[in-house]
């Protein structure tokens, strides 16, 4: 009996020792990943591995940017703090790029300077590409504040944090609303800069700060002026999807899709009689995947102690009747126009010289069908009725 009792309390303390040992073990399993082949990914600079930090990396613009990075085999860190953005959008990147040290979201606010210095310094970026802003151009004239805010003052910090640790390249988004009216045609990059909306002042003074910065420093700086963005991922992974709220301050293919859809009566076309070929307004729309293509481009050319400065558009300009013309044909909705009478601060004609962009960095635009851009983003528009809920 007694023999019995005695094997019988050591194996039971034999399976209690098991037990404790798997348990210890299966803890150091599932913290392993996080800990060590996770998260050090990202806070250790890699030799062949470039790791850039994408701010705004949710919205529109900065999604496209990352999906593009992905798949040309660069780490991503997306700072956002949803104000304007879609963790949908975040989800589908992270779905098609799960394995570890490809890609992480981090949630914060590019005003909170502590935030913003927490994130350098857990983080070995190699680059930045700066995406996150408020940009339309109506809400800049009735809430200047906020713009020059979360452009101009958001975008101090964010260089401040890059010197203080040491991140060598920048990309910085800029766009042709620095120009403001010029009154030669096509922009080049000389074009004096008179912006006359605090959007583009804010964006303006954004770039001296970088500009004025760099001379001091050896940091790779490349400043990209985007004319009219459109289109969505030929693919249909990802789109354009604002926020409801601000579909009154929209910008012209997000009214074109929301009049096909029926969600408003019709599209207003404000100015007939500009001295254009047709009375209304020109613009030059470049599609966010030659945008992208741009990006990476600059990139790839960014040296230390120059400042690339490069206007991206096509070249060539469209009215607002051509654009619904190409919109009507792209949805095959017949979309009802109302023309209406010039919108203050509205400009004739704006269309880029994109030649500059092309020597130097051997970029040019591809995807200059504007019905077919449109098209490309209905199908995403349709798929997708409210947005990536
Ligand atoms: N869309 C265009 O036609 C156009 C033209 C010229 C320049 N740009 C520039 O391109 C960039 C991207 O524009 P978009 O159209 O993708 O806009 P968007 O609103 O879709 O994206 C901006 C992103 O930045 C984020 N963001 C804003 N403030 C933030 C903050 N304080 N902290 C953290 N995240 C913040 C928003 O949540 C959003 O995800 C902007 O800098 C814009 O000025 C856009
Ligand atoms: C996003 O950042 C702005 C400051 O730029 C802040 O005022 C706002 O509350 C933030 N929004 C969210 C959802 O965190
Ligand atoms: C921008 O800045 C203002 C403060 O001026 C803040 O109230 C607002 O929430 C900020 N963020 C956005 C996305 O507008
Ligand atoms: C420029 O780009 C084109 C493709 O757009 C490519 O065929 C060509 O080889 C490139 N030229 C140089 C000098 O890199």
């Amino acid at each position: 009996m007694d023999y019995i009792e005695i094997k019988r309390r050591s194996s039971i303390t034999r399976k209690i020792l098991l037990v404790a040992v798997v348990t210890v073990l299966f803890i150091f399993m599932v913290k392993r990943p996080s800990s060590i082949s996770g998260s050090t990914k990202f806070s250790q600079h890699e030799s062949g591995v470039t790791h850039v930090l994408v701010t705004g990396g949710a919205g529109y613009i900065g999604s496209h940017a990352v999906l593009r990075l992905l798949k040309d085999s660069y780490r991503v860190t997306i700072v956002d703090n949803l104000s304007r953005g879609n963790m949908g959008a975040v989800r589908i990147l992270q779905g098609l790029y799960p394995e570890p040290g490809r890609l992480q979201f981090i949630y914060a606010d590019l005003g909170d300077a502590a935030a913003v210095n927490k994130i350098f310094s857990e983080n070995a970026f190699d680059a930045v590409m700066h995406f996150a802003a408020v940009a339309y151009v109506g809400e800049s004239t009735a809430e200047p504040l906020r713009y020059y805010h979360n452009i101009t003052s958001n975008t101090l910090l964010v260089v401040k944090a890059m010197a203080a640790h040491g991140v060598k390249t920048l990309i910085y988004s800029s766009t042709c609303a620095t120009y403001g009216e010029p009154d030669k045609m096509p922009i080049t990059e000389n074009t004096p800069q008179v912006p006359i909306n605090p959007y583009g002042k804010a964006k303006k003074m954004a770039e001296d700060i970088i500009i004025d910065f760099s001379k001091t420093s050896n940091m790779a700086v490349m400043i990209l002026r985007y004319f009219n963005v459109i289109g969505s991922d030929p693919e249909g992974r990802l789109g354009e999807a604002p926020r409801p709220e601000l579909r009154e301050q929209g910008r012209i293919s997000g009214a074109c899709f929301d009049a096909a859809r029926g969600i408003i009566a019709g599209l207003k076309v404000r100015g007939t009689d500009y001295k254009t070929r047709d009375g209304t307004c020109i613009r030059d729309y470049i599609d966010v995947t030659d945008l992208i293509d741009a990006h990476v481009k600059a990139l790839a050319h960014a040296t230390p102690k120059k400042v690339g400065i490069y206007n991206v558009g096509t070249g060539k300009g469209s009215s607002v009747n051509e654009f619904v013309e190409a919109c009507k044909k792209a949805t095959g909705v017949n979309i009802k126009v109302d023309y209406l009478s010039r919108r203050p601060g509205d400009y004739a004609e704006v269309f880029s010289d994109p030649s500059k962009i092309l020597k130097e960095l051997n970029w040019t635009a591809k995807y200059t069908n504007l019905q077919q851009s449109l098209r490309v983003a209905w199908r995403w528009q349709k798929a997708h009725l409210n947005g990536y809920d």
